[in-house]
């Protein structure tokens, strides 16, 4: 191969890496802290989980970002319940355990782990899970990150899905999509022009 080539092959990876890393930022990323007001003109944290989230409840928010869910969960659950607020970046995490220590929080156990990995969390005790934008933030161990799901759901749980954006800036496609629902019960939505789905664990 000419030298030419070679380095334009080169530049061509490069600029590809680039395009991925900013594809990254925009949409793959939690959205900054310091949005959430506007975000809550548009995307009320309340509306989305209140109908299934009762006082006294386990909850589990995985790939909960900076707790945008995840206060309103703990607000939504009180004091006899708890709120498991797992994520693998390790500063959202300790910005959500300083809010929470601030606002008097206790309701709220933090994890930085991957959702793929939730054995601190005990089979079949979560009341529901939120896992929203998760699995299309994921760029592998998705498998695992369902099984875990489907692990620690109660058999009267439900979890909320959802996706972000499909590919190429989320890592969820329709087949992978479909084929994640296939394993639940499907009790609203589920299709993916929708790209949420409220589940149960399924009984064979
Ligand atoms: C699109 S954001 C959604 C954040 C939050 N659920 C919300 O609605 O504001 C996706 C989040 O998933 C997290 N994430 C990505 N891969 C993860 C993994 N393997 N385990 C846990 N969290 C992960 C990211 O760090 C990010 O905070």
């Amino acid at each position: 191969m000419s030298t030419a080539k070679r380095t334009a092959g080169k530049e061509k990876q490069q600029k590809d890496q680039t395009k991925s890393k900013w594809s990254d930022r925009l949409f793959l990323r939690r959205p900054p802290a310091f949005l959430n007001p506007i975000r809550r003109l548009f995307e009320p944290p309340e509306k989305l989980i209140e109908p299934y989230v009762k006082n006294g409840q386990v909850v589990a928010d995985l790939g909960c970002g900076s707790g945008y869910y995840s206060f309103a969960l703990a607000e939504l659950v009180g004091n006899k319940g708890k709120v498991y607020a797992v994520d693998l970046g390790n500063n959202c995490i300790r910005a959500i355990e300083k809010k929470a220590r601030k606002g008097g929080y206790h309701n709220i156990e933090t994890h930085t782990s991957s959702a793929a990995n939730v054995s601190f969390i005990k089979d079949r005790s979560v009341d529901f899970v939120l896992a929203n934008g998760l699995l299309c933030s994921m760029a592998n161990h998705r498998k695992e990150a369902v099984s875990e799901l489907k692990r620690i759901l109660k058999e009267t749980g439900q979890a909320y899905l959802s996706l972000g954006a499909g590919p190429p800036f989320g890592y969820v496609d329709q087949v992978e999509w479909e084929k994640v629902l296939e394993g639940f019960k499907v009790k609203q939505g589920g299709s993916y022009k929708e790209k949420w789905a409220v589940v149960s664990v399924k009984h064979d």
